[in-house]
């Protein structure tokens, strides 16, 4: 009777879904588990009706084409009860790319000859070459100094490499749900081993028009955008290496200098993101502001008052606020 409880057919989503990052230069895989799947399996991040599911979705470090598949050793047949979870492998469908091009379903040699020629004409690279900015370079401390670069593409022109990675987003990201790839205000950072050619992490980013008032409106058509980072990823087996800065960095000091960016937000940053966003802005407010003037402004008690125009930093008014109380701590007030 065992057989029939309920319990002995129910397993955890987060854990049954099994991520894997294929590094096709060092034959290397990272397998890992996603922090959330309540967007694909519902709220009670559950699944009914089988015994030692595994959901496999693999990707490689280069393309990141998807390779998905489903491995189980018993089903619960859908006649003994009544309600059996349909079958989550074509649940998970739902949110990978449409096209055959942009994903494999079980073929694992088929996934491997696809992503081997891909990577051997070096398709994504030359994309971002060809259709990207590239709005700065660092060099990885972690990787004898090998180089990354940052690109910028809007998502017209990264629509395929974009199907195939925005998954993540709902895995990691609490609240994430999918961009509209229509709409060409998106655009999409990627943080690229210029060396090795695999992909580290992106950034989502909307442009929002900023009213600035009706004088302004009517006078000049150099509009003014506000903009967003929505959802912001470095791909797990990279995090902790001070790749989130290398990319929060590049994407803020090119929205700074952009002359129609006036303001940049973020989306329901979480704690992890306020914590590498706090960071990166105060270092960055103490390697560009004249720390003597704060001091100043300290002692006539007119800091709050003055710092926006003090720094210019093109924050809103609630991280302005942060930085201050931060700047005050860094200064020993
Ligand atoms: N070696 C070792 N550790 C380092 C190095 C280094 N070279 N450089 C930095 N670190 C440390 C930092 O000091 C920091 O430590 P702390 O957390 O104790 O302060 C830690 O590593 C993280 O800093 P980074 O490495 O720069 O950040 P990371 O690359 O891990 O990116 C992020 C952070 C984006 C939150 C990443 O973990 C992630 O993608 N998480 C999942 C998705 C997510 O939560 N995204 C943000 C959602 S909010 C939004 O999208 C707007």
């Amino acid at each position: 009777m065992d057989s029939f409880k309920p319990e002995n057919w129910t397993a955890s989503s987060n854990e049954c879904v099994k991520i894997s990052l294929l590094n096709s230069s060092t034959d290397k895989i990272t397998t890992f588990n996603p922090s959330f799947t309540y967007p694909i399996y519902g709220d009670s991040e559950q699944i009914f009706g089988f015994k030692d599911l595994e959901l496999i979705l693999a990707f490689e470090s280069k393309t990141f084409l998807p390779l998905v598949n489903i491995k189980y050793s018993e089903q619960l047949e859908k006649d003994k009860i009544g309600n059996v979870e349909s079958n989550p492998l074509d649940t998970l469908l739902e949110y990978l790319p449409k096209s055959a091009e942009n994903l494999v379903i079980k073929d694992e040699k088929k996934w491997v000859e696809t992503f081997t020629n891909e990577r051997d004409n070096d398709s994504v690279w030359k994309n971002f070459q060809k259709n990207g900015e590239l709005i700065a370079k660092h060099s990885d401390t972690t990787k004898k100094n090998q180089s990354l670069h940052i690109y910028k593409m809007n998502i017209s022109k990264v629509k395929d490499l974009h199907s195939r990675i925005q998954i993540f987003a709902l895995f990691f990201i609490e609240g994430a749900s999918y961009i509209d790839e229509n709409d060409d205000d998106w655009d999409v950072y990627f943080l690229v081993n210029a060396e090795t050619k695999d992909i580290l992490g992106y950034a989502t980013c909307y442009k929002y028009w900023f009213y600035q008032g009706a004088q302004q409106f009517d006078s000049s058509t150099n509009y003014k955008y506000r903009s967003k980072i929505s959802q912001f990823l470095i791909f797990p087996p990279y995090q902790g290496k001070g790749y989130g800065s290398i990319l929060y960095k590049s994407i803020y000091s090119y929205w700074l200098e952009q002359p129609n960016i006036c303001e940049m937000t973020v989306e329901d940053p979480n704690e992890s993101f306020d914590l590498l966003r706090d960071r990166n802005d105060l270092q960055y407010l103490i390697e560009h502001i004249d720390l003597n003037e704060i001091k100043l402004q300290v002692q006539k008690a007119s800091l709050t008052q003055n710092f926006p125009s003090l720094c210019n930093l093109k924050l809103e008014k609630k991280q302005l606020h942060r930085l201050t109380e931060m700047l005050l701590l860094y200064l020993g007030k």
